[in-house]
């Protein structure tokens, strides 16, 4: 066999889970049905004007128009170190210590080409975002999970894990706040982890995409905040969800420069750097006022208190999340995540992602993202309350 026969690592993909409920989703908007869409994770608002406003400056600069140095201009690069050192009192060196990326994803993916080999073992969180898993299995490595419990805060419980797993293990993703848990870290935590990491030589990636998004003005913590964060890994962040640019594909690797040198090394192999105007407008997000931020911020828990609380008024006495802008429901006695996701397509036509699509502790919840306005958010509440006390 030859013609066109693909390569083994085609074959080795994990399946698209949410491909298929785009597809279920798109069948009930057909049929005319007033379908509320809490699935996805795609940001609702557009990004803040001075942004826009500098990628079209950027545009107009023919500097831009040429091929953009290999890794990145250096004021991006300093852009970042400059909000690192803003935001959480974190020095970097922006030449040595910060890889721009294609956004978060890109870098994730990334990071298991650099550092894994076939049957290499890399530990994940369960649930958790499936890109790790993709970026494992293009490797060959295998996984081993952690599983992330609510009576653990969602963290993963370290000594659980088996002393030939943690010898073994080279790579740990951890992601906070928590895509699809909605739980946050504490600082103690990242202690353990580095710790933890040291003990074992473990290289820590720490997947920070949702940094700027925690509630009851609790600011979520950097990995890089605690010490020793850097001799053992990198943090991963992206502007898609602070700056609303999930469509820009633009974030930054920062920590360990090792690993930095590594993850540019690879992609001067696969890119020359992100479009100049692109670069431009990020460091403007980065530099100039977050006050965008802050109003982001509120917005998303104005709509988890409008969520949550018609729920908890309708009797359905939820969690609220802490950070991230999902919610992390809990599926009725009798169902697993797609049977509830189904039946809530069915008779309240809102969408919720099963959380099995996350892993397999995921099965025992759905995620509903903050992703529409309070009004919307009301309405689903009230649609999904019927169909609990239904249940009952
Ligand atoms: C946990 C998590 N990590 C990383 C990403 C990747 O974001 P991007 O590739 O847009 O930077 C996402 C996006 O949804 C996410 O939820």
């Amino acid at each position: 066999m030859k013609r066109f026969e693909q390569a083994e690592v085609m074959g080795k993909l994990p399946e698209q889970f949410f491909a298929k409920l785009v597809k279920k989703v798109s069948q009930y908007v057909e049929q005319g049905y007033d379908v509320i869409n809490l699935g996805q994770g795609n940001p609702d608002q557009p990004t803040p004007n001075h942004i826009v406003d500098a990628l079209k400056e950027g545009a107009d600069n023919p500097a831009y128009h040429k091929y953009s140095p290999f890794r990145g201009h250096s004021f991006l690069k300093q852009a970042a170190a400059d909000f690192y050192k803003r935001e959480y009192g974190v020095t970097l060196d922006p030449e040595k210590e910060v890889a721009v990326l294609f956004g978060g994803k890109t870098g994730l993916v990334e990071l298991s080409q650099c550092y894994l080999n076939s049957g290499d073992i890399a530990l994940v969180p369960d649930p958790g975002y499936p890109d790790y898993w993709s970026g494992i299995a293009m490797a060959g490595a295998k996984m081993e999970t952690m599983p992330l419990l609510a009576e653990n805060a969602f963290l993963p419980d370290y000594d659980r894990l088996e002393e030939n797993v943690l010898q073994e293990a080279k790579l740990m993703f951890l992601n906070y706040p928590n895509n699809p848990t909605a739980g946050v870290a504490t600082k103690d935590f990242f202690e353990e982890t580095v710790e933890l990491a040291k003990k074992h030589d473990i290289l820590v990636c720490h997947d920070f995409a949702y940094g700027a998004i925690g509630f009851e003005g609790k600011k979520p913590v950097s990995f890089l905040e605690v010490d020793g964060a850097k001799e053992v890994g990198i943090e991963i962040y992206t502007l898609s969800k602070t700056y609303n640019m999930a469509g820009w594909r633009v974030g930054f690797a920062v920590g360990n420069e090792q690993v930095i040198e590594s993850i540019n090394l690879l992609q001067d192999h696969f890119y020359v750097s992100l479009f100049g105007a692109v670069q431009h407008a990020a460091a403007a997000a980065l530099n100039e006022s977050q006050e965008c931020v802050d109003e982001l911020v509120e917005t998303y828990e104005k709509r988890r208190n409008a969520f949550i609380g018609r729920l908890r008024e309708n009797g359905w006495n939820v969690d609220a999340p802490k950070g991230s802008f999902f919610c992390w429901l809990p599926v009725p006695e009798g169902y697993t995540s797609e049977t509830f996701a189904d039946h809530l397509l069915e008779k309240a036509h809102v969408v919720v992602a099963p959380g099995v699509g996350f892993g397999k502790e995921g099965d025992k919840y759905v995620r509903a993202g903050l992703l529409t306005s309070e009004e919307r958010l009301i309405e689903a509440a009230d649609r999904i309350a019927k169909v609990i006390k239904k249940i009952g």
